[in-house]
């Protein structure tokens, strides 16, 4: 559903992502996990068609993100890193609007929003202005206009960035609910998210930010998924440095490896775990 191949992109000398390739199948929920700086909401950007690559390509349901953006957009709801959402407007007619402005008719609207409103849990806040929502309730109100549409494909960025450890688990079980229906890709600086909210606890990692020789920070798109657990010794050189790369959260954050990860809810996996 979503396919990135070699995906680079330069601000000036600074390369912001280097190389970056991965792949998410339809229905997945995968984290896209990196430290601050790694080229994760750089990444989103260009899968969201807000702003073009410097080379490589990315391609949305089939659809390349450059040159056939129109129908990549059909197919997204894009959740930014700082919402922009209307403080002024109140709920309800917020997400008519969005739901306006893609296009949906007038009486298909009013269902989608009554329906989006009760999958994000607002509807009890439908008639408050924006701009007087606890952050919360505001990030649900950014989930709500993303999925509004009905897409195919949802890009979160670091959807539960600075919201309280309440808030937290709550974004996470909304975004847990909205598997299946939509192929989800979200940003995190937080390793644990990623098993808690992610299909199989599947990551895909920008690798880490590395001085190149222009100054710019570079990185080397790698494919995380599914390894087995004979991948595991292959990786410990690396380890280290990947797990200082994801300690993003800080220290109230349970120190997990990456190897843990993908075998999450895996049979074969565990079984072969079991029998190691
Ligand atoms: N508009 C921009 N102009 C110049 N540099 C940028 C811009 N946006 C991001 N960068 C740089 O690109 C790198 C990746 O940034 P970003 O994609 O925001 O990372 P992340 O979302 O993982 O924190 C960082 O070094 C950042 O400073
Ligand atoms: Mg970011």
């Amino acid at each position: 559903m979503i396919e990135v191949r070699n995906l680079t992109k330069h601000y000036g000398p600074i390369a912001a992502i280097n190389n970056v390739s991965f792949g998410v199948e339809r229905g997945e929920v995968v984290g896209f996990l990196g430290p601050n700086g790694a080229g994760k909401s750089t990444t989103m950007r260009i899968l969201s068609c807000f702003m073009p690559a410097s080379s490589g390509s990315a391609k949305v349901a089939g659809y390349d993100v450059f040159s056939q953006s129109m129908e990549v957009r059909r197919r997204i709801g894009y959740l930014p890193e700082n919402v922009p959402l209307y403080s002024d407007m109140r709920v309800a007619p917020y997400l008519d609007f969005v739901a306006e402005v893609k296009g949906i008719g007038r009486s298909e609207r009013r269902r989608r929003v009554a329906e989006v409103m009760d999958r994000c849990l607002i509807a009890d806040v439908q008639n408050r202005l924006i701009g007087r929502l606890s952050k919360g309730y505001r990030q649900r109100v950014g989930i709500a206009q993303a999925i509004v549409s009905d897409p195919e494909v949802l890009i979160l960025d670091e959807p539960t960035l600075g919201l309280d450890p309440k808030q937290i688990t709550e974004i996470r079980s909304l975004i847990k609910s909205l598997a299946g229906r939509h192929t989800v890709i979200l940003s995190t600086h937080i390793l644990p998210e990623v098993s808690m909210v992610c299909s199989a606890g599947r990551a895909v990692l920008p690798d880490g930010a590395r001085p190149s020789p222009g100054g710019g920070p570079t990185r080397r798109g790698q494919r995380r998924d599914r390894p087995d657990p004979g991948r595991a010794a292959r990786r410990a050189a690396g380890d280290e440095r990947r797990r200082r790369d994801v300690r993003g959260g800080g220290p109230a954050e349970p120190r997990r490896e990456v190897g843990d990860l993908p075998a999450r809810g895996r049979p074969e996996v565990d079984a072969a775990r079991t029998a190691a």
